[in-house]
């Protein structure tokens, strides 16, 4: 795959804090400001605090989890700015998951009209999905997502060390997109990850793995950075997985958003055997791979209308049509397939017999 075109560096760091270190050389030491979250600043207390103490950098740490990811934190963050004198040649480095550098690189994007911020992904579905592409945001109106603005960090730290701290569930929602990336456009990806042991993680393995899957999203990114067109490959999997993921929320058993994409991918891979011509035989292979990783989440007939609703709520639907990316074959997307409630109705019915 040809390099992205993308503005970020991309960096595959074995020393974070070395490499921080030559990152902020090019910066006055008095306006380099760090933000991260509680948890990740518990957990990665001696690396931050090394870095912070070293070349005193003013630190915020911002509370933890997705219902922080709001206009509250990021007022925090813009008044720890001002109140310490950040200006336009400012540097903020942003360490967390993709919560807090979606929040923090949307506080930076707007600071003064935006200043420069580094990105320090420490959760997989972070350095894979959420590190790459240039949006920023939080969550408003009981909508996620729904203020935010397209800025690139000037660069993106990947430092697989940190997995070595994620909990099971977390390290399997980041898998979840590395799958979608293997198979939206590189069979080959798709193959190292089904071969990939999940019971004895061998992070040196890891690490040439989630170089490849980081490939996969630049290069979508960097053909269609607004998401006009190919972008939109990225969203195999989310038009149904969005759907289970907040009838899930409405339900009271929330899940975390890869399973919810592994659960869409099931629903998409069956709509693309009815039109796109997928293989029935390998979307039966895979859809066995999935669950016995994933698992199914239940639903019920009276869940369809729901979830259909849901569906159609989806900003990426227009004129009440739904519009899926949908696969031909693995490593082979489609763009813009419209599909009608009676198809959905069908795959949803297909999924629940499963
Ligand atoms: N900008 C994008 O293109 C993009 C793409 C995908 C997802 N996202 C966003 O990313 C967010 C989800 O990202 P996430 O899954 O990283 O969520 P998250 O940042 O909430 O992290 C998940 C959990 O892991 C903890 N954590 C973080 N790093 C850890 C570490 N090294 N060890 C142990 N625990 C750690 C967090 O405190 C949290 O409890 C959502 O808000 C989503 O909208 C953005
Ligand atoms: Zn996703």
């Amino acid at each position: 795959m040809g390099k992205s075109k993308i503005y970020s560096k991309i960096i595959f760091s074995k020393t974070p804090q070395n490499d921080l270190e030559e990152w902020i050389k090019g910066y006055d030491t008095k306006k380099i400001y760090l933000a991260t979250e509680e948890k990740v600043d518990r957990l990665w207390d001696r690396l931050i605090n090394e870095l912070v103490e070293k070349h005193a950098i003013r630190k915020v740490v911002l509370p933890s989890g997705e219902e922080n990811k709001k206009l509250e934190s990021v007022s925090m963050l813009w008044e720890f700015l001002s109140n310490n004198e950040a200006d336009r040649k400012s540097l903020l480095i942003n360490i967390g998951g993709g919560m807090l550098t979606d929040l923090a690189g949307f506080a930076a994007s707007t600071f003064k009209r935006g200043i420069d911020f580094v990105n320090v992904p420490t959760t997989l579905l972070s350095q894979v999905d959420a590190s790459v592409g240039g949006k920023t945001g939080i969550n408003f109106n009981g909508l996620k997502n729904e203020i935010g603005t397209f800025r690139e960090p000037v660069a993106v730290l990947i430092h697989t060390g940190f997995l070595q701290t994620i909990d099971n569930d977390n390290f399997l929602s980041g898998f979840a997109e590395m799958i979608k990336h293997g198979l939206i456009h590189d069979t080959s990806h798709l193959e190292e990850l089904k071969s990939f042991d999940l019971n004895h993680i061998e992070y040196d393995r890891l690490k040439e793995i989630i170089e490849h899957s980081v490939d996969v999203k630049a290069y979508f990114v960097s053909h269609d950075p607004t998401e006009q067109n190919i972008r939109k490959a990225l969203n195999f999997g989310h038009t149904a997985g969005h759907a289970f993921e907040s009838l899930a929320m409405e339900q009271g058993r929330p899940v975390l958003h890869g399973y919810a994409v592994v659960w869409g991918m099931i629903t998409e891979l069956y709509l693309s055997v009815k039109n796109t011509g997928f293989s029935e035989t390998e979307c039966n292979e895979l859809i066995r791979w999935l669950i016995g990783i994933y698992g199914k989440f239940d639903i019920s007939e009276q869940d369809y209308e729901r979830l259909f609703m849901l569906m159609t709520h989806d900003k990426k639907n227009e004129s009440g049509r739904i519009n899926f990316t949908l696969l031909e074959k693995p490593g082979q997307m489609k763009i813009n397939q419209h599909c009608t409630r009676e198809m959905i109705y069908d795959a949803l019915k297909y999924y629940r017999g499963l």
